[in-house]
C-alpha cells in the first residue's frame, strides 16, 4: 500500500507543469535544458560508452563539485563494470570568470595506473581546467584517458581540449544547474538554466 501510494504521488509531482516542479520558475533562472532532455541525453552518452568500452571496465573520475549529479545519473547509464573516483578541483572562486587557476582540493583515492579512465565533467569553458586535469592524470599512467563532458561553450574556449563524449554545446551563457553552480547555489535545480 504505501509502494502504491508513494510511486502515484511521484508521478503526480513529475507532471505538475509549474511551481516548485521540474521547469517551475525560480528567480532570475531561465530555464535551458529541461531534466528530460537532459535526462534522455546522459542516456545516449551512457549507451555510446557502453559499445566504445565492451569487454572493459571504466574508472569514472568525477570531477567535484560540478559533476556530481551528471556523473551519478551517467554511471547509472553506463551498462559496464565501474569504479568512481572524485577528483576536487576549484577554479572559480565566488564569481563568474575563470580565474585560470586550478586548485586541487581533493586526490584520488585510488590508483588508475593501467585503467581506461574517463573524466566527468560538468562543462568545459575556457577548457583550463579539463587541460590542466589531463596533465596531472597523465603522469598517473592510466591506459586510456577520455573525457566527458555534460556541456560546452565553445565560445571562451582558450585550450583546446579533445571532448570524446559531449551532452550539449551551449552559448555564451552562465548557466547553473543539475550540478552546476553560483557560488555554490543552484546545483541541485534539476534542470540547467541561464542565470540573468
Ligand atoms: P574552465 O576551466 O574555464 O573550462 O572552467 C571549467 C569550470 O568552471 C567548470 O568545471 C565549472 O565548475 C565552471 N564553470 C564554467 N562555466 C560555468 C557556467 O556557466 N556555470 C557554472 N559553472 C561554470
Ligand atoms: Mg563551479
Amino acid at each position: 500500500m504505501t509502494l502504491v501510494d508513494y510511486s502515484l504521488a511521484t508521478m503526480a509531482s513529475h507532471e505538475t507543469p509549474a511551481g516548485d516542479g521540474d521547469n517551475g520558475p525560480v528567480s532570475g533562472v531561465t530555464p535551458l535544458l529541461s531534466s528530460d532532455v537532459i535526462a534522455e541525453r546522459v542516456r545516449e552518452l551512457g549507451a555510446a560508452i557502453t559499445r566504445d568500452y565492451e569487454g572493459r571496465s571504466l574508472v569514472l573520475v568525477s570531477i567535484l563539485k560540478g559533476s556530481f549529479i551528471f556523473a551519478a545519473d551517467l554511471a547509472r547509464a553506463i551498462a559496464l563494470p565501474v569504479r568512481i573516483e572524485f577528483l576536487g578541483v576549484r577554479s572559480y572562486g565566488q564569481g563568474t570568470t575563470s580565474s585560470g587557476v586550478v586548485q586541487i582540493t581533493q586526490d584520488l583515492n585510488n590508483p588508475i595506473e593501467g585503467e581506461d579512465v574517463l573524466l566527468i565533467e560538468d562543462i568545459v569553458d575556457t577548457g583550463l581546467t579539463v587541460a590542466h586535469l589531463l596533465d596531472l592524470l597523465r603522469t598517473r599512467l592510466p591506459r586510456t584517458l577520455k573525457v566527458c563532458a555534460l556541456l560546452h561553450k565553445p565560445a571562451r574556449l582558450c585550450t583546446p581540449v579533445p571532448i570524446e563524449y559531449l551532452g550539449f554545446t551551449i552559448e555564451d551563457h552562465f548557466v547553473v544547474g543539475y550540478g552546476l553552480d553560483r557560488a555554490e547555489a543552484y546545483r541541485n535545480l534539476p534542470y540547467i538554466g541561464i542565470l540573468e
